[in-house]
């Protein structure tokens, strides 16, 4: 059962953080076990609580339709926008002079936007997009780096009714194509280039590549960064400032009905092809922000610092909407936290006063190598709450996050979710007591559980897979053009139980402990990738006739990926092809699927119905007994 081996470490720890008076004091939750139980009691009525901090055009009837159970409706008939609550409702409030956006970028270059400003760049966008005859519920693709065009466009598509789709920008070519055909997206919005490690990278002419011969892309809104030469092509392209220079400032913003969607962002699954996660309006709105005020003890004047990139979830989710809704200060980096050198995270925490930084552990582990010389050149004295998302933090991780960093005074949020959930799903709330490496308890009105495989509850230090008990407002809606994948995706494997194909146990005192992926998910740096999808990578190179892709321990990556390759007759072993493999991976993935080690075999592992068995690679790989082997054909 233990995937990394965490399990046996995790259960040895055992101390208690407590909070401070201080942090107390700061804390939006003062009696967590009361308003766990109250929200426990009567989760609808709490959903329905936090729906009302917000604004509506229009109330709901039901808070819940389960009617169609698992397609869930969540304040059915309800009218709003997600935008009208981060922009529209601050304009003519003191917030309008507030900092929305602070940007930095490893170009150097730097912006501020205010409130106002931001909702007037997001207007011309929106009445761009009009121009170009964007409509409700079309699809607009994304591919950008971490700048405020990337927070502009969504938020633009949003207020028009127009579903976004950002892909992440480290995704190849080919990944582009592959999720702007299955969405039809009839736009993409890019830019001529982006900035990373001090590498210039050719957006537009990788958006070239995925779009030739595209039967859905009518227009490509390219954004000048640099101002550099692209090719652009007659009638299609357009830059950005030409489009949205004449468009006026003020824009309606789309009625929506609760139920209506806000955006597809794809994740992978243990096939190859990304499911198209759908996300609504409304329940969406509700769930980001009742999590983010009350996880991060969210202050008015707070500067706050989410270091993922808006491609993930966690950007959509806590850097973009719940921040803006809140109208504190959001941070947006276009660069990497250790470059030019080990301390440029800390630099800027001091820089902009940063209250609240949320990253990730893979990024945690990474510095922490760099030694603590680094982060005490910076006095941090800003920082009052830490965040972690993204995969398991092993204690040592923690424990430096909370004394080099958080000086023993600031409280870690571990938050488990996922690109399903929408929102946070399992964390600390601020005035509980902690432990290293646990990221608690489920958030007020979440009932999650871990279970075995006949879905039966298993007892305290047991570990089992971990599901959720009942369906929660930012939960996804569907599968894009595909609800029989939802069904046998997620709720299949443990009817009536949302499945998050995630390992854990619960601990005596109730505290889950998240191991990671199931077998056929990969989590390398945080971020997921099927094992099948680098598999299916692998055989489309010429050489290679079968892969079987596993994940190891890797003491920075949480996980790194190893391919086990038979190749065809006539190809022979070298490390030149190693290297071209590599390669073909690399551009037909991006860097996020980087495989560390390739190894040509003979045979594979199967069951008898040809399935390769990756758990049986995975022991031979790392010596450990590989259980039961008697569906093995051989
Ligand atoms: O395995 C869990 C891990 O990340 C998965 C979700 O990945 P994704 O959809 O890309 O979203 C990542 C950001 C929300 C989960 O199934 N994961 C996420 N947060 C944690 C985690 N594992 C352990 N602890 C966490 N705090």
């Amino acid at each position: 059962m233990s995937k990394t081996g965490l399990t046996e470490v995790l259960l040895n720890e055992k101390k208690l953080y407590k909070p401070s008076a201080k942090v107390l004091k700061h804390a939006k939750v003062k009696q967590w076990k009361a308003t766990i139980d109250k929200a426990n009691k009567d989760p609808l009525k709490f959903w329905e609580e936090a729906a009302e901090e917000l604004e509506w055009y229009g109330r709901w009837h039901d808070i819940l339709d389960d009617s169609d159970a698992p397609f869930f409706k969540w304040f059915v008939n309800g009218k709003c926008n997600i935008v009208h609550n981060c922009l529209d409702r601050h304009i003519g409030t003191p917030t309008e002079n507030k900092t929305a956006i602070i940007w930095e970028s490893d170009s150097g270059k730097r912006r501020k936007l205010t409130y106002k400003q931001l909702y007037k760049e997001v207007n011309k966008l929106a009445n761009g997009l009009k121009f170009l005859k964007v409509r409700k519920g079309d699809r607009v693709a994304i591919y950008l780096q971490n700048i405020p065009e990337t927070a502009i466009a969504m938020l633009a598509c949003a207020k028009i009714g127009a579903v976004h789709s950002v892909v992440y920008a480290g995704y190849s070519a080919n990944a582009l194509r592959e999720r702007i055909d299955d969405q039809a997206a009839k736009i993409l919005i890019t830019s001529d280039v982006g900035h990373r490690r001090g590498k210039i990278i050719d957006m537009k002419w990788l958006c070239d590549k995925a779009i030739s011969g595209s039967p859905s892309i009518q227009h490509v809104i390219v954004i000048r960064q640099d101002g550099v030469h692209v090719p652009m092509k007659m009638n299609r392209d357009i830059f950005y400032d030409a489009l949205v220079e004449t468009q006026p400032d003020v824009c309606k913003t789309e009625v929506m009905d609760a139920e209506d969607p806000l955006f597809i962002l794809y994740t992978s699954g243990t096939t190859a092809k990304p499911k198209g996660v759908v996300h609504v309006h409304g329940g969406y709105m509700v769930g980001i922000h009742r999590t983010f005020e009350w996880i991060f003890d969210v202050k008015e004047n707070d500067i706050y610092w989410c270091t993922a990139d808006p491609g993930w979830i966690t950007g959509h989710s806590y850097i973009v909407y719940a921040p803006l809704m809140s109208g504190v200060t959001t941070v947006m980096f276009e660069g990497v936290p250790d470059y030019p050198k080990p301390d440029r995270i800390w630099r800027l925490v001091d820089k902009y006063k940063i209250n609240i930084l949320y990253t990730a552990p893979t990024l945690i582990r990474a510095l922490m190598r760099y030694g603590d010389s680094w982060p005490k050149k910076h006095s941090l004295k800003s920082l009052r709450l830490l965040g972690s998302v993204g995969e398991p933090i092993n204690p040592e991780a923690w424990r430096w996050y909370h004394k080099v960093i958080g000086k023993s005074r600031c409280p870690i949020m571990d938050t488990w979710w996922q690109t399903e959930t929408g929102m946070i799903m399992i964390s600390p709330l601020s005035s509980m007591p902690l432990k290293a490496g646990s990221a608690t308890l489920p958030f007020p009105g979440i009932q999650a559980e871990v279970v075995d495989k006949n879905g039966k509850p298993v007892p305290a230090g047991k570990g089992g897979y971990l599901v959720i008990k009942n369906p929660w407002p930012s939960m996804l809606r569907t599968v894009f053009k595909n609800p029989q994948r939802y069904l046998d995706t997620y709720w299949k494997d443990f009817p009536g139980l949302y499945n998050t194909d995630d390992l854990a146990h619960k601990d005596k005192g109730g505290y889950f402990w998240i191991q990671g992926r199931g077998d056929d998910v990969l989590s390398i740096a945080g971020h997921r990738i099927g094992n099948a999808e680098i598999e299916s990578a692998i055989v489309s190179h010429k050489a290679a006739a079968e892969a079987g892709v596993i994940g190891k321990p890797h003491p920075v990556k949480g996980e790194s990926a190893k391919a086990f390759v038979i190749l065809k007759k006539g190809y022979e072993p070298s490390d030149k092809l190693i290297d071209e493999i590599k390669k073909h991976i690399r551009s037909e993935l991006g860097p996020i699927a980087i495989t560390d080690e390739i190894e040509f075999v003979d045979k594979l592992p199967k069951t008898r119905s040809g399935k390769i068995m990756r758990r049986v690679l995975k022991a031979w790989e790392l010596g450990q007994d590989a259980g039961d082997t008697s569906a093995l054909a051989d």
